[in-house]
């Protein structure tokens, strides 16, 4: 069993203020859980602090039924993976997995197997003898993770394992490590600043910002119903746009509900087009600022007399006109509060929706 939890921990680095305030976190076991939020919000110090790098200034720390806080790091039955490898340029990629096994008193035959399997999981049996300045970026990733792994730990945890390696190979990394987790039914906890990583990756996403949890769900539990705007601005390329409601009230009549102060929806919610159609939404005259081909979809910047926002379109690009009529439909808008959380309705929270919709489209 290694549940992990975390019960009302902070940590201040010296006499500074908390960079972690009061953070209760369950990690379920066998669970790939991504920790996400921006630079210097307390990823690394969390994850320190569960691998015992890193003393916790007030609260408990629990490992399976364990609590943990007294427990030296070696002890605490954890592998970490870092963004710097930290291999041993001098010795064999069969010497820096073993390195892994070190003051564990295991028989030197047995190693030997142990080793030998672990490439075999990795796929760097043909690389055992080599060195690492001979292997790509994406092997010596590989030799860094056969070394946590093969001390068999209960958890692994990673911490931006990826961001030091090209796009390609973090794509194909990332499905690497999607597999290896199935493989091994170990729990995974995973660090990283990218939302795309945390999204594709993990079957549970904790949010973080400034030290706080702003939410923790599955992928597309978060994706479709954001607790708060930051969560909702932070998943999603490009973000969710958001629109003062004060800006919106001339547009779709009296706001009803007196919490709501802004409305968000995602880019790819939000039709565009060149001719006004009827259709049961939020609707924005919009002139095109900027358009972006990519291929499958097609990106604008449109402005609107509510804001500027981006769209993005499935269909074939709108070229040559500047002029677009641009409808959110209403089940794709998101209200939210003055201090940013997300105010779910009871129905539409708005009045005389279909008056201002027919003198929009007289303009
Ligand atoms: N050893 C340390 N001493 C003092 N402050 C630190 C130390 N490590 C991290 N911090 C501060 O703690 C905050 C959180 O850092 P960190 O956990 O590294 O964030 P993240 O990994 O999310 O980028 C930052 O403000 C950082 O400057
Ligand atoms: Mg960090």
């Amino acid at each position: 069993m290694a549940k992990i939890q975390l019960k009302n921990v902070s940590k201040a680095y010296g006499n500074n203020k908390k960079v972690i305030d009061n953070m209760n976190l369950d990690i379920q076991d066998g669970s790939f859980t991504v920790l996400v939020g921006p630079s210097g919000c307390g990823k690394s110090t969390t994850l320190r602090m569960i691998a015992g790098l890193e003393e916790v200034t007030s609260g408990e720390i629990w490992i399976g039924d364990q609590l943990v806080n007294e427990v030296a790091p070696g002890k605490r039955g954890i592998s970490m993976v870092f963004q710097n490898y930290a291999l041993y340029p001098t010795m064999t990629v069969r010497g820096n997995i073993e390195f892994g096994l070190a003051n564990m008193k295991i028989p030197k035959a047995k190693r030997k197997k142990m080793v030998e399997e672990i490439a075999e999981i990795v796929d760097l049996t043909e690389y055992l003898d080599k060195r690492p300045q001979n292997l790509s970026g994406g092997q010596r990733q590989r030799v860094a993770l056969a070394r946590a792994m093969v001390k068999k730990p209960k958890v692994f945890i990673f911490d931006e394992p990826l961001s030091n390696l090209d796009a390609k190979l973090r794509a194909q990394m990332r499905t690497e490590l999607i597999q290896l987790h199935k493989r091994l039914g170990t729990t995974f906890i995973y660090v990283t600043h990218d939302q795309v990583e945390a999204m594709s990756m993990g079957d549970e996403i904790v949010i973080l910002d400034k030290g706080h949890i702003m939410q923790q769900a599955a992928p597309m539990e978060i994706y479709h119903h954001p607790a708060n705007q930051f969560v909702a601005k932070f998943i999603g390329t490009p973000a969710m746009n958001v629109l003062p409601i004060s800006m919106l009230e001339r547009k779709i009549g009296k706001i009803t509900d007196e919490r709501i102060f802004h409305v968000g929806f995602r880019p790819e919610h939000a039709n565009i087009q060149t001719t006004y159609q009827m259709n049961a939404g939020l609707y924005l005259p919009c002139n095109i600022v900027t358009m972006e081909t990519l291929g499958s979809e097609t990106l604008y910047l449109v402005n609107s007399d509510a804001g500027t926002f981006h769209v993005k379109s499935f269909h074939n690009p709108l070229i040559g006109t500047e002029k677009v009529h641009v409808t959110i439909p209403f089940e794709k808008l998101y209200f939210f509060d003055s201090e940013g959380n997300r105010v779910c309705t009871d129905g539409l929270p708005f009045e005389n929706l279909d008056v201002t919709v027919k003198e929009e489209v007289l303009v």
